[in-house]
């Protein structure tokens, strides 16, 4: 029923409930975040990710709509040849980062992503990373571009955008607010076995008057 209603199935239901959640945390200066990191999928080849069709704009560079990890933004820049990217090519198909020297990819610090508090909402540390590239073609009349095979994605520059909450700051949330969830957990469970204890107490001074009336 639940899962007729969402178009899911319950197996990717308890993922998202469970699994996920789970991979997603991390500890930022003693705050439990949810770090939303931007998929791979958002820079997947239409063969992949449908949604991606419209960036797929030239058959041959994109070796027919398989290359994956660029967006062609032409369209947005005046048809000049701009790809956009993670920086280093982070999560892109062999074929676009391996005429490029000196890349070295990796999550840690070439994803961009959002670490956001559960409870209250609020982004606490973000990384915004994005790299503009530029398509160069073999061009007979231009002498550096003569001699080019084919045609190259090449890296022109990447972008570190980050903010992380202050030491200070942190400090003041974690008092105002995980400090008080803590709290309540702790409520919670002090409550919780409170009305074990009585529910149990009840049972057995019920039953024992049921027993001696029988009698
Ligand atoms: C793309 O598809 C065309 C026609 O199906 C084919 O001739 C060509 O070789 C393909 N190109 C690549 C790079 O796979
Ligand atoms: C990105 O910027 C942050 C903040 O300035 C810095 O800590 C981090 O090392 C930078 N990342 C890279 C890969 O340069």
């Amino acid at each position: 029923m639940f899962s007729e209603l969402f178009q899911i199935n319950i197996w990717q239901f308890l993922f998202y409930i469970i699994v996920w959640p789970l991979n997603a945390e991390v500890n930022l200066k003693g705050i439990p975040v949810y770090r939303f990191v931007l998929p791979s999928v958002a820079f997947a080849s239409p063969l992949q990710n449908p949604d991606n069709h419209c960036f797929c704009t030239e058959k041959v560079i994109s070796k027919n709509c398989t290359s994956y990890g660029v967006l062609d933004i032409g369209k947005c820049k005046e048809g000049k040849p701009v790809y956009i990217s993670l920086p280093h090519f982070l999560h892109a198909s062999p074929d676009i980062g391996e005429p490029i020297e000196g890349l070295s990819p990796n999550e840690e610090e070439h994803s961009t992503y959002l670490d956001v508090e559960p409870i209250t909402g609020f982004t606490l540390r973000f990384a915004k990373r994005l790299q503009i590239n530029l398509l160069v073609k073999p061009a007979k009349k231009i002498d550096v571009l003569k001699n080019l095979k084919r045609n190259y994605i090449v890296p022109v520059l990447w972008l570190n955008e980050t903010g992380t909450i202050g030491d200070d700051k942190a400090e003041k949330f974690r008092k105002q607010v995980t400090g008080k969830i803590n709290l309540l957990g702790l409520v919670e469970i002090i409550l919780l076995s409170v009305g074990v204890v009585m529910f149990v107490a009840f049972m057995i001074s019920y039953c024992a008057c049921r027993s001696k009336k029988v009698k």
